[in-house]
């Protein structure tokens, strides 16, 4: 489905063939599970070598790696909030992880990004929460930085893609 330049998309996000794919990734920054070992895995051992130069990324920031194997040239690293009931700043800093992304995609003159659910798995965050800050940030990212030109929304479930629908007819 599209909705200008926000494409919400299904499947695996290794596969786009984007500027930059966006890794929801933990403070180490040294892989993991979910989207985060899936990219790790399809981008091959030089991603990790790459990480480990970096010295970790704080929750709400952001950082950038080339894409080795996968078909991205580039991975965004942020790391998200793990969700403690809503009273520990999650929602500030899941907007924080979207807006350090743009920021760097944009010093590095990106054009095509693709995100995950980021912090809506292992992390615990509300799926409808997450996409409504998703979708705000996307459009606030849109306007901001004209030379972005889509943005994918990855829709691993149907409980994701539900939440992006209902988010985006807000
Ligand atoms: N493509 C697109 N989306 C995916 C994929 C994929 N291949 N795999 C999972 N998702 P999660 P988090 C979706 O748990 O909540 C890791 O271990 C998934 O369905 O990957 O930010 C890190 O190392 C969900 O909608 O990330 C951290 O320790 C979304 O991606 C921790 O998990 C995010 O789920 C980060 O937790």
């Amino acid at each position: 489905m599209e909705h200008g330049r926000i494409v919400l998309t299904e499947g695996d996000i290794t596969t786009l063939k984007v500027d930059a794919i966006i890794n929801a990734a933990n403070n180490a920054l040294l892989g993991g599970g979910g989207v985060d070992g899936a990219i790790h895995r399809a981008a091959g051992p030089q991603l990790l070598a790459e990480c480990r130069t970096l010295g970790g990324c704080a929750t709400g920031d952001a950082k950038l790696t080339r894409g080795y194997r996968l078909p991205a040239a580039y991975v965004i690293h942020t790391v998200g909030p793990i969700w403690q009931g809503g009273n520990n700043r999650e929602s500030e800093l899941l907007t924080s992880c979207y807006r350090r992304v743009f920021e760097l995609a944009a010093s590095h003159n990106l054009r095509t990004l693709a995100f995950p659910a980021i912090s809506t798995g292992a992390y615990g965050f509300p799926a409808a929460e997450a996409a409504r800050i998703a979708v705000r940030e996307a459009r606030q990212g849109l306007e901001l930085f004209p030379q972005l030109e889509k943005i994918f929304l990855v829709c691993f479930n149907s409980a994701t893609r539900r939440a992006y629908e209902q988010a985006l007819a807000e």
